[in-house]
């Protein structure tokens, strides 16, 4: 693959998707509104571009894939001969808006804006725009180096054909894309994610069980069949005879289940508790050393992965 990408916005994902592309064989523009950013994220990129060779999940040397990502001065230069545009600033839609009109306004018409957003659907920012059939949400989850579904979400008028090729690009980038067939704030993943903790939240607050059994719960229970298979594959082989078989044995507890399931208020007192036994396992300032912990883990998991696919 060698096609050109434009990273708009250097935090923590623009870093990433930049390491997604550059690992694939593009050429990468970096662009952020604020040049420090962009100066810092040289050193940010070296050093997760070196935990992924240590763990074998670069198939070149560090500096090979580090040298195909350019920061820019300008948006323009960013967008130059693009054919994708992947848009990672702030998380507001007055943000989004302003910044896809000007990406609109400069970039070749047949690139594709795509923007990481976590949860504002692709209309709110491209409703008007000439151009709002290139438009979409593709979002990743974070590090999408090492995570790769991409959740890719069009607005009602957003070219099928522009769906297409995204889907083929971040494909061939070693994506994992998956398509909503219409548009809802948070997308699927944020949406499933959202459920859990509502449940978590409210076990902990109706002192169900603590925080570090709730965490087992994933950890130790229903996360290990979850890095290889979902939800539904996982009920349809719990029951000998598939899916219908499972609803007919389970379907009514679940359904009873659900029925006393409440929104949690994130109230702050539930949060004080949680964030009281969460320091007494880390103390804050171990936080950031068990954050690389984490995505030394993930990258141990992710070879694991590629070596029984293979
Ligand atoms: N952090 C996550 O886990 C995560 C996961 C998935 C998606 N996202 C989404 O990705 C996007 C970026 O999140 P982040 O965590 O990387 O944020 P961040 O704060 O780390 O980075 C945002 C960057 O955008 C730059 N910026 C702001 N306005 C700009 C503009 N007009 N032009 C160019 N650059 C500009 C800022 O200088 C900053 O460097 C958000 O929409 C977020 O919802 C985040």
């Amino acid at each position: 693959m060698n096609e050109r990408i434009a990273i708009v916005g250097a935090g923590l994902i623009g870093r990433a998707w930049a390491i997604v592309f550059a690992r694939a064989g593009c050429s990468v523009a970096m662009y952020d509104a604020d040049p420090g950013a962009l100066a810092q994220c040289r050193k940010q990129l070296a050093e997760n571009i070196g935990d992924l060779a240590q763990h074998g999940l670069i198939a070149e040397a560090p500096d090979v894939v580090l040298a195909r990502i350019t920061p820019v001065a300008t948006l323009a230069a960013a967008l130059e001969g693009a054919v994708l545009v992947q848009e990672n600033v702030r998380e507001t839609l007055e943000v989004k808006r302003a910044i896809f009109a000007e990406m609109d306004q400069l970039a070749a018409p047949d690139t594709i804006l795509a923007s990481s957003t976590s949860w504002i659907p692709a209309s709110g920012f491209s409703a008007g725009l000439p151009g709002q059939g290139r438009i979409m949400v593709a979002h990743p989850v974070n590090p999408p180096y090492l995570v790769p579904l991409v959740e890719l979400a069009p607005a009602p008028w957003t070219s099928p054909a522009a769906v297409e090729r995204a889907r083929d690009l971040y494909a061939r980038a070693g994506q994992s894309p998956v398509l909503l067939k219409k548009e809802i704030t948070g997308f699927l993943l944020n949406r499933i994610q959202g459920a859990v903790l509502n449940e978590a939240l409210n076990l902990y607050a109706n002192g169900y069980a603590s925080v570090e059994d709730l965490d087992k719960v994933l950890k130790d229970g229903l996360g290990l069949r979850w890095s290889f298979m979902g939800p539904f594959e996982t009920i349809d082989l719990n029951a000998p005879d598939g899916v219908v078989d499972y609803a007919r044995r389970y379907g009514p507890t679940y359904r009873e289940v659900a029925c006393g399931q409440l929104p949690n208020d994130w109230d702050s007192g539930v949060l004080a508790g949680i964030e009281a036994e969460r320091r007494s396992l880390l103390p804050a300032d171990q936080l950031g050393e068990r954050a690389r912990w984490r995505d030394n883990r993930l990258m141990a998991l992710v070879a694991h992965q590629r070596k029984q696919s293979e």
